[in-house]
């Protein structure tokens, strides 16, 4: 079928550094065609936008696209309304024009319709201790959260209330600051509820072992907002009528978050919109012990090829530069990408192997406890294939 297709994004921060060890594990798996092409505040160096179009249109024909991370960093705590990173960018509260990094990521996931991002998180033998959970909270985690990526309040209208749509909206007069509101909209439709559902369901069935049923944990705020009632319906629905052989239970998102790190060992499948499934899966790096170790895919479904594949963490731009950030979220990115992308599972357990083997050896960066750059880290894991 030809050599496989890979647009590469390096992006800013710590991302172009996580991108070279991807891509010398790439050429130890195989043989690739690799484009390389600038996203985020890169882009806007470059382009002046944050995704141009010719970068788009080369995603959407290659075989799968692998992204490092975006984001210039400056919208940090304490900064809210203040963002103005290197590329200028707006911070919250601060509704302008400027190009803002992110939305590099944002229009690069709804233009390639990757609806479904999955983001597994597995205890990893070698580095348990590294938990910021007791240790035999820690021990069995094997779960996958599933998050809705191209709908919800990432993606609704937003503006300044002057010129929201609908009666009755309290609406200041006046320009001074003391006046200022804004405001984002959640919006879910039914179909785009059931396809993720559906991702969700078939993924349950597909990790189910002997003594394991497929089990599906949907989460949402239902006793609260009207797009999580229709979220808790269509869930059902979909679970009654086709997947009558999953356990299905269903969470409010708070509870979810507890639970999460008092009882993780209770989830496998973990289904949510776009907003809780980020909140959410940033908290299950606690588990693991580091950001840096989280990679996800996204899809335009379980069966279909082809994706997005990038880590979980941003651009960290407290160690950009330095050399030593973690690659192992974007090295088993690339294994999520060889599994769902190109259908090549023998090399992607290949490399979750190599890495498992390497951290286990005890080669950690120092955001897991140890002196290793990511040279260094990249090396063992490449060693170890
Ligand atoms: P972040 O994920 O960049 O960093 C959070 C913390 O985790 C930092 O202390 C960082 O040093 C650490 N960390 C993250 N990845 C690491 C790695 N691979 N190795 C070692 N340590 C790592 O989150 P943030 O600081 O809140 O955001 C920084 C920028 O990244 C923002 O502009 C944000 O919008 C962007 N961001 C982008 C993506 C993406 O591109 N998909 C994801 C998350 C955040
Ligand atoms: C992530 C990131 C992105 C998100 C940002 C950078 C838009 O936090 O991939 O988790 O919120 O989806
Ligand atoms: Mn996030």
């Amino acid at each position: 079928a030809g050599v496989p297709r890979i647009v590469l994004l390096p992006g800013d921060g710590i991302g172009p550094e996580v991108m070279a060890a991807a891509t010398e594990v790439l050429a130890a798996v195989g043989t690739f065609d690799l484009a390389e092409h600038p996203i985020g505040a890169d882009a806007i160096r470059a382009y002046g936008v944050p995704l141009a179009d010719r970068t788009l249109a080369a995603c959407a024909e290659a075989d799968a696209v692998l992204l490092g991370a975006v984001g210039a960093g400056a919208v940090g705590a304490g900064a809210v309304g203040a963002g103005a990173g290197a590329a200028g960018s707006a911070g919250a509260g601060a509704p302008h024009d400027a190009p803002r990094p992110e939305q590099g990521v944002l229009d690069l996931r709804s233009g390639l319709g990757v609806y479904a991002n999955l983001r597994p998180v597995r205890t990893m033998p070698g580095i348990t201790h590294l938990s910021a959970l007791r240790t035999d909270r820690a021990a069995d985690v094997d779960l996958v959260v599933v998050r809705e990526l191209t709908g919800g309040i990432y993606y609704g209208p937003r503006g300044d209330v002057r010129d929201m749509p609908g009666e009755g909206v309290p609406r200041p007069a006046g320009d001074g600051p003391a006046r200022r509101a804004v405001f984002d909209t959640c919006v879910y439709s039914a179909d785009e509820i059931e396809r993720v559902a559906r991702t969700a369901f078939e993924l349950a069935r597909e990790r189910a072992r002997p003594g394991r049923p497929p089990r599906v944990t949907s989460v949402d705020k239902a006793n609260v907002l009207t797009t999580s009632r229709l979220w808790r319906e269509v869930v059902q629905e979909v679970a009654d009528r086709d997947f009558g052989d999953v356990v299905l239970d269903h969470l409010l998102v708070d509870t979810a978050a507890m639970l999460l790190v008092t009882d993780p060992g209770r989830f496998d499948v973990i289904l949510t919109e776009n907003m809780f499934g980020d909140i959410l899966s940033d908290e299950t790096a606690a588990i693991i012990g580091s950001l840096g170790c989280l990679a996800s895919a996204s899809l335009t479904g379980l069966g279909a090829g082809g994706g997005l594949f990038e880590p979980v963490h941003g651009s960290a731009p407290d160690i950009a530069g330095k050399g030593v950030a973690n690659p192992v979220g974007m090295i088993l990115s690339v294994a999520l990408m060889l599994r769902f992308g190109l259908r090549m599972a023998e090399v992607a357990n290949a490399v979750e192997a190599a890495v498992q083997n390497a951290l286990a050896a005890g080669t950690r960066t120092p955001d897991l406890g140890g002196d290793a750059t990511t040279t260094q880290m990249t090396n063992a894991i490449v060693k170890s294939l």
